[in-house]
């Protein structure tokens, strides 16, 4: 079963309470998630494997340590996890984006796939899904799904909330997937929202509704 990390690094926690704000207006939320997101790309990339390299240094020829060649690819579901993208590049300037496009329903809460352009060596990527939210897990579930179908092999989730019910569903449905979340929630309410949360993730970010 997939591992469930939250990232309870003091920095990612003090934002985070400022993104979960009512009163955090617009242009503040999207820096907030985009320092988030930087800060947790720093954890989330802590086990990549390294290789010797040699080094000369100014003093002498020295055994130093270099990234061993992971190729990366940021996933960001549309339209919230936009958000996360700019932070994670801060970090991992190399890495390719693909974009997966998921509408849920406010009625049903089904999601819906609406475009889906990745880069064209998936299969060879450490892939990383963003969205802000987590809630019934249905738009990550289809995400992924449509990853692995198209080839994917390695994909880890990263969200900024997520709701037990949310996890749960990923956990059954791909136990290959590591979820890195910000923060657990209690749960969903009768809406489908995650509670305490942050409220509706695309329409902070974007001003809209
Ligand atoms: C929200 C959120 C997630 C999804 C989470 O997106 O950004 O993608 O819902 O819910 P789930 O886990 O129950 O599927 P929304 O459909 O509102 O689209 P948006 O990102 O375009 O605002």
């Amino acid at each position: 079963m997939g591992n469930v990390h939250v990232l309870d690094h003091p920095l990612i926690q003090h934002k985070l309470t400022y993104i979960r704000d009512k009163h955090t207006g617009t242009k503040e939320f999207r820096e907030l998630v985009d320092e988030v997101a930087a800060l947790m790309a720093f954890e989330i990339t802590r086990n990549f494997p390294l290789q010797e390299k040699t080094t000369e240094t100014p003093m002498m020829e020295a055994t130093t340590n270099v990234l061993a060649g992971k190729k990366v690819g940021l996933i960001p579901i549309l339209r919230a996890g936009l958000g996360m993208v700019d932070g994670m590049l801060n970090l991992i300037p190399a890495a390719r984006v693909g974009h997966v496009g998921m509408y849920r329903d406010p009625e049903t809460l089904t999601p819906h796939e609406y475009y889906v352009k990745l880069p064209s060596d998936i299969e060879e990527r450490e892939l990383i899904v963003l969205d802000p939210m987590l809630a019934t897990g249905g738009s990550a579930n289809d995400a992924i799904y449509s990853l692995k179908k198209r080839g994917a092999r390695q994909i880890r989730l990263m969200c900024l909330v997520g709701a037990p019910e949310g996890v749960e569903v990923i956990q059954n449905e791909h136990p290959d997937v590591d979820i890195f979340l910000a923060a657990l929630d209690e749960r969903l309410n009768d809406d489908g929202f995650i509670v305490p949360g942050l409220g509706d993730a695309g329409d902070r970010l974007y001003g809209t509704k």
